[in-house]
């Protein structure tokens, strides 16, 4: 059994989630499964979210992967929406309000806001990770030091079957 320790200092709830996620990643080696349980230390240890999980990269389309949250778009061309746009550009977006993205793919309408961090593993892009809030703002430079932090782990132990 997990058991998540967090209090009110983010920056010490995320360091325990990145923690947490580099020892799944070292222990386990099963891709379905990992991707899974990051997505679950990540809504345990980060409030206020309503959907978090992974688009895979399959022949350069991103293919929804495991996920929390409700039922999502399972298909997304590069270069469309906030992943298709992180995909293509390889660049972390951090969107504050959602309704002002142009392009934004709704798939729950109590989102507004979001971010995204692409994955890149062996210099190809394997797919990327994609927070959503209720909140306006939700994600600052906080959240986003973190995630990167997060995806630089699954870059690098991460192992693809
Ligand atoms: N909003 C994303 C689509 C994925 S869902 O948020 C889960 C986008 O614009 O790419």
């Amino acid at each position: 059994m997990y058991n998540i320790e967090k209090n009110d200092d983010l920056e010490k709830n995320y360091k325990y989630m990145n923690i947490a996620i580099k020892d799944l990643l070292t222990t386990e080696k099963d891709e379905i499964a990992c991707l899974s349980n990051i997505t679950s230390f990540i809504n345990s240890y980060m409030k206020d979210l309503n959907w978090v999980g992974f688009y895979l990269n399959k022949d350069e389309e991103l293919v929804l992967a495991p996920f929390q949250g409700m039922p999502a778009c399972i298909r997304i061309k590069i270069g469309k929406g906030v992943c298709g746009t992180s995909a293509k550009t390889r660049e972390v977006i951090r969107v504050e309000n959602v309704h002002e993205f142009e392009g934004h793919i709704a798939c729950d309408s109590n989102t507004n806001s979001e971010i995204v961090l692409p994955i890149v593993i062996n210099d190809k892009l394997y797919g990327v990770l994609d927070l959503d809030s209720p909140k306006l703002n939700r994600f600052t430079k906080i959240e986003e030091n973190a995630l990167k932090e997060t995806v630089k782990i699954i870059e690098e132990l991460l192992c693809v079957q």
